[in-house]
């Protein structure tokens, strides 16, 4: 049995609702408990693996500040350079050579060739997915939804629509799972290079245009353009002018989504691509709570491991 989570194909939507309660209780605790200087006297815990393979700011500083809250030491390695994976080690063998130095736990974010699974299933120590290829990101997911219940306090029917790059965005992948888990809906509004052809959006809701998404929508997630996975340039109607234009979201767009409606973006953001500047002062804006939040999602997984408390498969 492994205690690792990679995806949420074995978590149950009470256990994501325990984590839910365990991070709102962390907010308040350390909300309390600043002007006491008490929020790092843990005594040390261990160690814990980072190992960023890809970029990253949000999931690997906020994993390292939970890291920090809960006592936890760690190792982080965030580039190739000054590794031996300059000389060609594998990713594999790195994290088979730094297991057996007796890690807590690896968080770990790679591309999506690398058999983050199969590594899982192979060691006794528990990887936490920070981002792997498109496949999966779900502290990510999980960190949005955290958000999105604080200001509902339900979730059951909520509609949440995806705007861009759902091919492509691991982010989007997470939430299908999530959704399924715990009853909101889903629905995206992409450019067809961005898009799923029929047997791959089975039970999604597809809109054509962004208005009548944001009309139907309680939340709005609008994705970060991946250039790095993709070249615009080379396509006539996904071009950066004329995605603003058809998907971007601005002032005059987010007059359609309601009163009470959310708008999310899970960074880094293009400004002027998939969302203006001015949109994220919004006060339906929760894009740095979602930076805020997704510490304490990431603390209360790293507290489920120190307490050995099976997450996934
Ligand atoms: N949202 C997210 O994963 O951001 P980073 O790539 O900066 O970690």
């Amino acid at each position: 049995m492994n205690k690792s989570l990679i995806d949420f194909s074995s978590l149950s939507s009470e256990f994501i609702f325990s984590l839910f309660r365990q991070a709102s209780i962390n907010k308040k605790n350390l909300a309390e408990s600043i002007s006491q200087q008490d929020v790092f006297n843990h005594k040390m815990r261990g160690t814990a693996g980072l190992l960023f393979f890809e970029p990253s700011t949000r999931t690997r500083f906020s994993f390292q500040t939970a890291c920090a809250r809960q006592g936890v030491h760690p190792l982080v390695m965030d580039s190739f350079q000054g590794t031996s994976l300059e000389k060609g080690e594998s990713v594999e063998d790195t994290i088979l050579n730094l297991a057996a130095m007796k890690p807590h736990f690896f968080i770990v974010r790679c591309a999506d060739s690398i058999p983050l699974k199969e590594i899982s299933d192979h060691l006794d120590i528990p990887i936490i997915n920070a981002g792997w290829g498109v496949r999966a990101h779900p502290t990510q997911a999980l960190l949005d939804i955290f958000t999105l219940f604080e200001k509902w306090n339900e979730l059951s029917e909520k509609k949440i629509l995806f705007i861009g790059d759902v091919k492509h965005s691991r982010v989007f992948s997470s939430h299908r799972q999530l959704a399924k888990i715990l009853g909101y809906q889903l629905a995206f509004c992409a450019p067809d290079e961005f898009s799923f052809n029929e047997n791959e959006s089975t039970g999604l809701l597809k809109f054509e245009s962004v208005e009548e998404g944001l009309c139907w929508a309680d939340a709005v997630v609008t994705l970060r353009v991946q250039n790095e996975r993709h070249d615009l340039k080379q396509t006539r109607n996904t071009n950066l002018h004329n995605y603003a234009s058809l998907y971007g979201i601005n002032e005059k767009r987010t007059k359609l989504l309601k009163k009470e409606g959310l708008i999310l973006h899970p960074g880094p953001i293009n400004y002027g691509v998939e969302i203006e500047r001015e949109v994220l002062k919004d006060s339906r804006s929760v894009v740095l709570q979602l930076v805020e939040n997704g510490v304490f999602i990431r603390e209360v997984i790293i507290q489920k491991i120190l307490a050995k408390e099976i997450l996934g498969e």
